[in-house]
């Protein structure tokens, strides 16, 4: 056991523990994350452990009766999905985000929704951020002011674990779990083993008591949830709400669920009444654009279980440096090199006298390796300067040694891109196991970039 007033060294960025002080930390190479604080308490508090001695488990087969999970509707069916198509009861959802991207709004319409069912669960909307004003002002904004949700406004996790224990509580929301504190533990709140005590005592709680808890967290500027990535290992869900400061569209994504699929989106949009869920998100992020224009193409992709469709822009132009500026929004900047330098050997493109520019419109981040083909598309068309036709769609995956490689789901890409209009589609080769869809739309195959110029002839 540690000494009562021992203390530890903690990262706030990954969670490592170090005996001494230093300025970086070797686990996650962060620099000057690592802070002192008071080991005891941390985290797994002495709360309820009266027991000394420990009991025979009891084994069993993995065959069995499995209670049926009963899920309850968010009433917002974009949240829903995300979530795996409900909420599961005990269940604990990590919600992150930059600071202003609509976590409380998105919560707080949800709790509302909720606690208007017609069975009236019993929800509760905890703000450690906001003063109760705030939040009412919010709801007014929202037009929610008449939804039966209890609100308080607390930070002392002791007081709020009481309170919830008598309860009925069916759906608790913490805004944000950053603020909250455990008396026991001395580190300040924020901290990574302020964060998990509070957190290991809710969860402890929401499983006992079978209620859905809302973890909401900040996330620092490289994108993980401040400090503790620990927090991640202990939900069952972690749900990142992202988008552009600028644009409109907010995609909450699912990066880790228990209970569902994960990278599944839902997408939404920021309006003067709050978040409105998007029906169709390709038409809404083609709806901008505008054909005919060199260095633009729509790459349809798939997000989760579900096709969508985006542009993508690029800007090739003579550089004015003495090595040329890459610059990407959107997409992964290596990867880009990577489709740059396949080009460049495989097409002979000069492109090491160029600055390349990609965009990725609408504010979406997309992560799938079959965008490389609309990317190399949209490069050679904005450095010829000749637009593609404008009713194709592209997708295929590029290997080093410049062959055009399947992806997975083509033909609910097409299918995709066939209720919206499009006449034609560049891919890559049918695959021999690929499943024969009926959809109008005149299919190019293509498995080399060799033959990738041909098309702007
Ligand atoms: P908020 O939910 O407070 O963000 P977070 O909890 O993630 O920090 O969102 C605040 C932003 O959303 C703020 O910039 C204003 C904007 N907003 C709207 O555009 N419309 C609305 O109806 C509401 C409530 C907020
Ligand atoms: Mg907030």
């Amino acid at each position: 056991m540690a000494k009562k007033d021992a203390k530890q060294y903690v990262c706030q960025n990954c969670g490592s523990v170090y005996p001494k002080w230093q300025g970086k930390c070797d686990a996650c190479g962060e620099w000057n994350t690592i802070v002192e604080e008071q080991v005891g308490g941390e985290g797994f508090s002495n709360l309820n452990s009266r027991r000394s001695k420990g009991k025979i488990i009891d084994f069993v087969p993995l065959s069995g009766s499995q209670q049926k999970v009963e899920r309850l509707s968010t009433g917002i069916r974009e949240l829903d999905r995300v979530c795996g198509g409900g909420l599961v009861p005990g269940s604990v959802i990590l919600v992150g985000g930059d600071p202003g991207i609509g976590k409380s709004t998105l919560l707080l319409q949800a709790c509302a929704k909720i606690a208007s069912l017609p069975d009236r669960p019993e929800v509760y909307y905890i703000s450690g951020e906001e003063a109760i004003d705030q939040v009412r002002i919010r709801a007014k904004r929202l037009q929610l002011e008449q939804a039966p949700v209890n609100l308080a406004s607390s930070t002392d996790i002791r007081d709020i674990v009481a309170t919830l224990e008598k309860s009925n509580a069916a759906v608790v929301i913490i805004d944000s779990i950053q603020t909250m504190y455990l008396d026991e533990v001395e580190s300040t709140p924020g901290s990574v083993t302020q964060v998990r005590a509070c957190s290991y005592e809710l969860i402890k709680l929401a499983k006992r008591k079978g209620f859905t808890l809302f973890l909401v967290g900040h996330v620092t500027k490289q994108g993980a949830i401040a400090g503790p990535r620990v927090l991640e290992h202990m939900v069952d869900t972690v749900l990142y709400f992202e988008g552009e400061r600028g644009h409109h569209f907010r995609i909450l994504r699912a990066v880790k669920n228990r209970y569902g699929a994960t990278d599944e989106i839902g997408v939404f949009e920021m309006q003067d009444q709050g978040l409105v869920e998007v029906e169709n998100p390709s038409a809404l992020f083609l709806a901008e654009r505008q054909g005919n224009i060199s260095g633009s193409c729509v790459f349809a992709g798939i997000e989760g279980s579900r096709p969508l469709l985006v542009e993508i822009q690029a800007l090739v132009s003579p550089t004015g440096y003495a090595s040329p500026r890459r610059a990407v929004v959107g997409w992964d900047g290596n990867r880009m090199s990577m489709i740059l330098a396949v080009l460049e050997a495989r097409c002979g493109l000069n492109l090491s006298s160029q600055d390349v520019y990609l965009n990725i419109a609408g504010g979406l981040r997309i992560t799938e390796p079959a965008a490389d083909l609309a990317v190399a598309m949209a490069v050679i068309s904005s450095l010829t300067n000749k637009p593609l036709p404008a009713d194709m769609v592209i997708f295929g995956e590029i290997g080093l040694s410049g062959e055009i490689r399947a992806v997975s789901q083509p033909s609910l890409r097409l299918k995709e891109a066939s209720k919206l209009g499009f006449a034609s589609a560049l891919t890559p080769p049918t695959h021999s196991k690929e499943k024969k869809v009926n959809v109008e739309i005149n299919r190019f195959e293509i498995g080399n970039v060799q033959r990738l110029i041909n098309w702007f002839n």
